[in-house]
């Protein structure tokens, strides 16, 4: 298996209810180290910049107002296949499908409103990354 990094983000739902640490804990606790994070205010551009790929779909335009209505923590997450294992911790899209002990079956509000973002494969793990992090900024 070989070392990786991942792009996370802990979601305006998951920042409002205080919820970073808690967050963070089921991270660590799944082996992936925080090699960079940082808590932002995503402008209307940066939030559409980064879901592009959804742009014609019926949801963009709630998940964009969704994504800039509060602080978002932004981070860069490092392990042994961490874009897969990220994905297992996160759980699915919709909290109704996660599996227990994910972070969106314990914390996640709704499909809209699920907690966290993680990059859906390696390619798109060093596009994401480099959306939001300096390579000076990362620290393995
Ligand atoms: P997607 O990339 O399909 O899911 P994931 O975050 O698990 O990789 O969708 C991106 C985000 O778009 C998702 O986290 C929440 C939002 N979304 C909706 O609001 N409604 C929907 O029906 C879907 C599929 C996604």
């Amino acid at each position: 298996m070989a070392v990786e990094r991942t792009l996370s983000i802990i979601k305006p739902d998951a920042t409002r209810r205080n919820l970073t640490g808690k967050i963070n804990a089921v991270i660590e606790e799944a082996g992936l180290r925080i090699v960079a994070q940082k808590r932002v205010a995503l402008t209307r551009a940066q939030a559409e910049g980064f879901y592009a790929v959804h742009k014609e779909r019926s949801f963009f335009g709630e998940l964009v107002d969704f994504m800039i209505s509060g602080p978002v923590v932004v981070q860069a997450l490092e392990g042994e296949n961490a874009v897969a294992t990220y994905r297992e911790v996160m759980g699915a899209t919709n909290p109704a499908n996660a599996e227990e002990g994910t972070i969106r079956k314990q914390f996640a509000e709704s499909i809209e409103a699920n907690s966290v973002h993680g990059s859906d494969s390696l390619e798109n793990a060093a596009i994401e990354i480099a959306y939001f992090f300096a390579q000076t900024e990362i620290v393995g």
